[in-house]
């Protein structure tokens, strides 16, 4: 199986599916974004046009590949055909589930579905699809274009060349791609959980405040520190991903959801996204580049 050629459906116009359209269109695919939410994929592509404008200028892309990158972006508003769908939309599974019948039933039958899930069992979100083995985990991290790793996530019925088709194609777009097992949070998130656990447990204990954390880790080598990384992958995402992890290791306390973070949910407080989170964001969020 080979995916070098397919055109690409991004479902989910947000902070990662912007990303995934971008590096995919860069790649030379022709891309189809859709969100649910009317003008959202308008939206994200006039921001991949900021984007790619800003790397033009600053000579890290011609301006005719700027050019010929957002030409290949288009958003739709509906679901369309298409031989890879990466799916990026909000981190739930019976709404992700609904998503892949709907999908089946418009998709030829060799077209891959991939899901950019952090957390939810990719084994789990397969039940129920008439094709269980099409469906793979394509993880990336956030920022999209700038993170190397892709985590490629097998469940019990993934088909082995589709988990390979989907390595080979995020080796193609110079990831660095992993093959890793359906376990809760995979390997990253596994390990980042407790890492932003314990900062919410300090938080919390109101011995140190975001700045002090976040200096410190810096400070001991981490490229960013665990409050601000928060704050960049949008704290509803977060919280809804601990949860997931939570619930899927039979609640072990290592990964308990923190009162911290459920209430800058429920204040809107989401982060950089939103404009405000530990910190404040008030020119919008600043573009992170390499
Ligand atoms: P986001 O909140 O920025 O964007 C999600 C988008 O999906 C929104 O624009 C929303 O309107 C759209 N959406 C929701 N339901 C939909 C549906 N049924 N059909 C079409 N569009 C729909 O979220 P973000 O951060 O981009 O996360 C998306 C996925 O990527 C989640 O599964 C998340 O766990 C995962 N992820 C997030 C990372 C992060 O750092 N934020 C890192 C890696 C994975």
């Amino acid at each position: 199986m080979n995916l070098n050629d397919s055109r690409i459906l991004v479902i989910g116009a947000g902070l990662m599916g912007a990303g995934i359209a971008q590096v995919a269109a860069q790649a030379g695919h022709q891309v189809l974004l859709h969100d649910s939410r009317a003008g959202a994929a308008e939206a994200a592509k006039a921001k991949l046009a900021q984007t790619l404008e800003g790397l033009a200028a600053k000579g890290k892309l011609t301006p005719d590949a700027a050019q010929a990158t957002l030409a290949r972006i288009t958003p739709v508003a509906a679901l369309a055909p298409a031989e890879l769908v990466i799916e990026a939309i909000v981190e739930n599974l019976d709404i992700k589930r609904a998503l892949f019948a709907e999908l089946e039933a418009l998709l030829p039958a060799d077209a891959v579905i991939a899901t950019n899930t952090s957390s939810i069992s990719v084994t789990a979100l397969a039940r129920g699809m008439k094709a269980p083995e099409r469906l793979v985990g394509m993880h990336f991290f956030n920022p999209v274009p700038l993170m190397k790793l892709v985590e490629v996530v097998s469940g019990l019925g993934t088909a082995p060349e589709v988990a390979q088709a989907v390595f080979d194609l995020a080796g193609r777009w110079g990831k660095t791609a992993v093959h890793a097992r359906s376990t809760p949070g995979f390997i990253v998130n596994r390990i980042a959980r407790p890492y932003y656990a314990e900062a919410l447990m300090l938080l919390q204990d109101r011995a140190a405040t975001p700045e002090l954390i976040d200096a410190c880790l810096r400070a001991a080598g981490f490229r960013m520190g665990p409050c601000e990384l928060m704050d960049l992958i949008g704290h509803d995402t977060n919280l809804a991903v601990t949860k997931s992890v939570f619930e899927a290791n039979f609640y072990d306390r290592r990964f308990t959801p923190s009162l911290v973070q459920q209430e800058l949910v429920d204040a809107g407080f989401l982060g950089r996204k939103s404009g405000r989170g530990f910190y404040r964001y008030p020119e919008g969020a600043p573009a992170l580049q390499a």
